[in-house]
């Protein structure tokens, strides 16, 4: 899919859903059954692989990202998510940037290894211990990587070790030997797992230590997603209203998390929508912008002689290989749409798309406000929790408009209050 797919993202928001499915139809390399499955909630039986004790299936809203042009790529781009406003703040987003001359997303990766860790809670004998893992180092690989043999054969496999010195609460000494493990597509979690638990009895045997946990880190830092946001000629005041947004969010732990849970905003749904875990993101990002000794904003944004540049940098661990990427017919699905094969290019668009949907955020913030925009669609929510009947939802979402306009705030007993009035229904005789 590396046409110029303007033509799919014009005017996609107008259309009805079925005119939408069908333009991606049209657009990209789906099928009809794929329009079937998207539709359809999750079948029961496979839902049942997923979990224990399955009850039912919990389903979010599917929409799609308009006007994202990353690295010179069109990308139609799929989220999975409840909140409103989020998809159309990411989209109008990526147009803005695209309308000024020269406007770019361009993303880049750096290192390709995953980390795991074996802890040596207690160690008696430091220097015995790091002596043992130096002469059994080689053995140590072997070992390693016997136990992927598949991903030795598609070219990953582990690279490296490497021992982290550690001072315990009561004084004394931790040690941790890091596993470097390239999992290539896969995001690598249970590879790395059972590579650290494989290794566990030797490392026991050679260092007559006691051995303790073994399991992935999620502050994958030998393994991080660049995405940069360049604008020519943005307008003045707009840029250093970005760029004062960014150093208070710089200066202040405070704003810094809320800019933060803007940028995920944009990285969560497409994880979801592609099948990959969001808490290891979560928690490998949030542990990554605390690596300067306090917590600090994932993005950052400046004013470069005329151009407004903002900066992504952070781990961002996914696959396009394995577990429920590979199980859930919409993730696969999703992966198509987004014209992606391996996780280092999904990673780049979740960060270039994260980057987009933080800036949409600081946009509004330093100019309209974040209200405006989130409350004309709060307005259809808030018919719908009322109980307004889709015959009844237009005229009760202009009314909610209307007091908007007027009163400056709308709230649920406000859209109660309008229904009763829509309905004829004597609210006074109550
Ligand atoms: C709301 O979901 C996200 C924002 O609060 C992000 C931000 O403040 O930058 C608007």
């Amino acid at each position: 899919m590396a046409e110029n797919l303007e033509s799919l993202f014009h005017g996609f928001s107008k259309l009805s859903r079925e005119e939408r499915l069908a333009r991606l139809k049209s657009m990209s390399h789906l099928s009809g059954d794929d329009l079937d499955t998207l539709k359809a909630p999750l079948d029961l039986d496979l839902a049942e692989h997923f979990v224990e004790n399955l009850i039912g299936v919990f389903s979010l809203p599917l929409g799609l990202a308009t006007y994202f042009r990353i690295d010179g790529r069109d990308v139609p781009v799929p989220m999975a998510i409840e909140e409103t406003s989020v998809i159309a703040a990411c989209s109008s987003t990526a147009k803005w940037i695209r309308s000024h001359e020269g406007g770019e997303i361009l993303t880049s990766a750096e290192g390709h290894t995953i980390i795991g860790q074996v802890q040596f809670p207690h160690v008696q004998a430091t220097d015995k211990v790091l002596e043992r893992i130096r002469v059994h180092q080689e053995e140590l690989l072997e070992i390693a990587n016997s136990v992927v043999p598949g991903l030795v054969k598609r070219g990953g496999g582990v690279r490296a070790f490497k021992v982290r010195r550690l001072e315990r609460p009561d004084g004394r000494e931790m040690l941790v030997l890091h596993v470097y493990m390239d999992p290539c597509d896969a995001m690598g979690a249970n590879l790395i797992n059972q590579v650290c638990e494989a290794i566990k009895p030797h490392l026991a045997l050679w260092t007559e230590e006691k051995v303790g946990l073994c399991i992935l880190s999620n502050l994958v830092d030998s393994k991080i997603t660049h995405a940069t946001v360049r604008i020519p000629g943005v307008d003045k005041e707009i840029g250093k209203g970005i760029e004062e947004a960014s150093i208070f969010a710089e200066t202040d732990p405070y704003r810094a998390a809320t800019h933060n849970k803007g940028v995920m905003n944009g990285i969560d749904p497409v994880l979801i929508a592609t099948g990959n875990d969001w808490r290891a993101v979560e928690a490998g990002v949030h542990a990554y912008c605390t690596r300067n000794g306090r917590y600090e904003p994932v993005t950052k944004w400046r004013m470069e002689e005329n151009a407004l540049v903002g900066r992504f940098s952070a781990p961002v661990v996914v696959g396009t290989v394995g577990g429920v990427t590979k199980l859930h017919p919409t993730a696969q699905i999703c992966l198509r749409i987004l014209g992606v094969k391996h996780a280092e290019d999904l990673a780049r668009i979740v960060a270039a798309v994260g980057l987009v949907q933080n800036l949409g955020a600081l946009r509004a913030l330093s100019t309209v406000g974040i209200v405006k925009g989130h409350m004309s669609l709060h307005a259809t929510n808030l018919a719908i929790a009322a109980g307004a009947r889709p015959s009844e939802m237009v005229a009760l979402r202009e009314g909610l408009l209307g007091t908007l306009k007027r009163e400056k705030t709308i709230t649920m007993s406000r859209a109660r209050e309008l229904l009763d009035i829509l309905r004829g229904v004597n609210t006074e005789a109550r």
